[in-house]
């Protein structure tokens, strides 16, 4: 196994790599973390490394895109074993920056005084879906992003579907900020029973464990009314909602029908849909969501 994998906490050092890279004409792959890794990341990295000669994971959790009351405090936080998993992956470089260095100013979304420059995505694609519960969450999340492409300089940079609307958001900020940055998207990773892995699913407790894989289900059951012919968008997230509260979970945020490719509510002549969902368990909160086509009529 290859055990050459370099750990750069430092700015500069990493800036140095990068260069070091980039005269020898290496093609690099960025996957963005926030640590305590799983095998949905690891499949991430896995297509990371066959699309690029050079492998970089950050593992850096952003305060930034956690809104006041969120589990910032309590994300889990486990680097070492991060980093023996990446070495056995063959991952390159493991960028785990120093908050005070990524955000030497305080910076706080709920205070409009915050003297630090962010990056702002456009409202319409943040005032709906989590960006219409998680208020700031999507500046946060693209003010590390920005940064990480900026000190990594990638060629590639690789997300996973789970997070759509930060996929969409990402693509948008490529496209309008002239990055020339090739963004892959990794489908979600799943456990048997069909839960979308995320390192909030260790909240759940086993009473809560056993709900959540009906978020999944849920979603298969929407897309076959959809395959069916039923374009009553509406309606269906409405019974889709009831099904969700009936079946045990605490609070749906959104049941949303959507064009995959703009996010715009869906159209009665679409003929594919992305399907998202946000629901809570308790004080977790689990997103999903599934891409669906139209059943070929021949
Ligand atoms: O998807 C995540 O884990 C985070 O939002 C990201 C992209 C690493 C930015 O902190």
């Amino acid at each position: 196994m290859p055990s050459h994998l370099t750990v750069i906490r430092d700015l500069d050092d990493m800036y140095h790599q990068r260069a070091r890279w980039k005269r020898e004409g290496l093609v690099v792959a960025l996957v963005p973390t926030m640590g305590n890794l799983h095998e949905g990341h690891f499949s991430l990295v896995k297509l990371a490394r066959k699309k690029a000669d050079r492998v970089v994971v950050s593992i850096f959790v952003n305060p930034l895109q956690f809104a006041r009351g969120e589990d910032f405090e309590h994300y889990p936080r486990t680097l070492k074993q991060d980093i023996q998993a990446l070495t056995l992956l063959g991952v390159d470089l493991v960028f785990a920056p120093e908050a005070t260095q990524v955000y030497p100013e305080q910076i706080d979304m709920a205070n409009e005084a915050a003297r630090a420059t962010t990056i702002v995505p456009p409202a319409f694609l943040t005032n709906m879906l989590c960006g219409a519960n998680r208020l700031g969450h999507f500046t946060g999340v693209t003010t590390i992003v920005g940064k990480l492409f900026h000190l990594v300089a990638p060629d590639i940079a690789v997300f996973g579907q789970k997070d759509y609307q930060q996929v969409a958001i990402i693509r948008q900020m490529i496209y309008d900020l002239n990055w020339s940055i090739k963004l892959i998207t990794a489908p979600t990773s799943r456990t048997e029973d069909g839960l979308a892995l995320s390192s909030r699913n260790q909240y759940l407790t086993i009473e809560q464990r056993v709900i959540a894989p009906r978020i999944y289900r849920t979603l298969l059951t929407l897309a076959e009314r959809l395959r069916d012919g039923d374009r009553q968008y509406e309606k269906l997230s409405r019974q889709m909602t009831t099904t969700f509260k009936t079946i045990g979970f605490d609070e749906v945020d959104y049941v949303e029908i959507r064009h995959p490719n703009t996010l715009m509510p869906s159209l009665e002549t679409d003929r594919c849909w992305v399907l998202l969902v946000a629901v809570r368990l308790g004080k977790t909160r689990l997103i999903d969501n599934i891409v669906v086509e139209a059943a070929f009529l021949s």
